[in-house]
């Protein structure tokens, strides 16, 4: 489909599922070769992550234990700058190395939580994989270790990704018409 309705508007085909595939597997082979035999914990931010993740484990050749945490900040097409957590880092983070993954890292506001609040479970180490980064928007100073793609200041959906909660389903991502 090149165009599709999300709620109140007209979103245009941008990354189709065979370039995303593609930018999967080469995160994979990231990880393969610097977590291979590491024993690192995964942990995928929901809602957006749960595609991303999914595949990114399926092209991963080595075994990881997935946990799922959830902040939440967005509301529609923006940030609301306070993060909320929903479902923290779990105790077993501790001593260990912990691949925090992204669907998308924006002003960096959330992630930079994230961050802070995994210190205090004193992993061994912590990488962060997201898929989108808007390096135009990104207000923050922590390293971005496994970047899928960078994108300018739109907004996409697909993919995981939503607008008030819609969109997140489709294969291919998608970028706002305006
Ligand atoms: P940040 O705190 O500004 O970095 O925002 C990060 C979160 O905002 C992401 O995890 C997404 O849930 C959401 N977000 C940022 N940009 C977009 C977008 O273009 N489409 C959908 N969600 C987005
Ligand atoms: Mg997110």
């Amino acid at each position: 489909m090149e165009k599709i309705q999300v709620l109140d508007k007209t979103f245009r085909l941008y990354m189709p599922e065979a370039e995303i595939q593609a930018t999967v597997k080469r995160l994979a082979d990231e990880l393969s070769r610097d977590f291979k035999g590491k024993d690192p914990i995964l942990c995928p931010v929901l809602t957006g992550s749960y595609l991303f993740v999914a595949d990114l484990t399926r092209q991963m050749d080595f075994d990881a234990q997935v946990s799922f945490v959830r902040y939440t900040s967005y509301e529609g097409l923006e940030s609301t700058g306070e993060v909320t957590k929903v479902m923290g880092f779990p105790d077993r983070c501790t001593g260990r190395d912990v691949i925090i993954v992204e669907d998308i890292v924006d002003s960096g506001i959330s992630m930079e939580f994230m961050i802070n609040e995994l210190k205090k479970r004193e992993p061994a180490s912590i990488s962060i994989c997201t898929f989108f980064f808007k390096p135009g928007n990104f207000k923050k100073d922590f390293k971005i270790d496994y970047v899928g793609k960078s994108i300018a200041n739109d907004f996409i959906v697909g993919y995981g990704l939503d607008y008030s909660g819609q969109g997140r389903t489709y294969r291919d991502v998608y970028i706002l018409d305006r």
